[in-house]
């Protein structure tokens, strides 16, 4: 992933056009560079395809794969399909986003221009909905940082969140540090 903070982003997008391609595969494209699409790529999209910025837009915020801001550091998917729900899903949901200070899928909220309040999408930790993890035996389950977890409690939560908190500032400090080691 792209990581310049200066990019030329006429450079980067003329990189992905070509004859033929959509707007959808430019704007993936754009989103595998950098990790989201940066408001400033619009124009530089909407100049190489012959399209209004506005509609550079317009099916921008219309997927929810699309983000608009640089992802959080750390991402957590709670499952919301209905084993999860039915074993009090939507409580651990809202324990996470008291926890947090995170809102739930404010990715989606800022991608339409919605103020989710400071922190809610890319501080350290960032919520999402997913729907259906394949531990419906096991339920609730959740991703944290991209690791499969089940049979979610608040304290269980409370303890994952901590640990993969820990092996992210390990990283950033260039140092090794070991989680808690709790497997699914
Ligand atoms: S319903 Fe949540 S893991 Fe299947």
């Amino acid at each position: 992933m792209r990581r310049d903070p200066t990019p030329a982003y006429d450079a980067v997008v003329a990189g992905h056009v070509r004859p033929g391609r959509s707007l959808l595969a430019v704007l993936h494209a754009v989103q595998d560079d950098f990790g989201y699409v940066p408001d400033a790529t619009l124009a530089s999209i909407a100049r190489a395809m012959h399209l209004s910025r506005a509609e550079v837009y317009g099916v921008l915020t219309y997927y929810h794969h699309f983000r608009c801001q640089p992802p959080a550091r750390l991402t957590i998917a709670l499952c919301r399909a209905e084993s999860c729900r039915s074993m009090g899903g939507e409580a651990l949901v809202a324990h996470a986003e008291a926890v947090t200070g995170c809102k739930i899928d404010a990715h989606l909220h800022e991608a339409v221009g919605e103020a989710v309040g400071e922190g809610a999408e890319h501080g350290d930790v960032a919520l999402e909905s997913v729907y259906c993890l394949g531990q419906c035996g096991q339920s609730p389950a959740a991703t944290i940082d991209g690791k499969v977890r089940a049979r979610l409690d608040t304290a269980r939560f409370d303890r994952l969140l901590a640990a993969a908190r820990a092996v992210q500032a390990g990283e950033r400090d260039g140092l090794r540090t070991t989680s808690e080691g709790e497997q699914a």
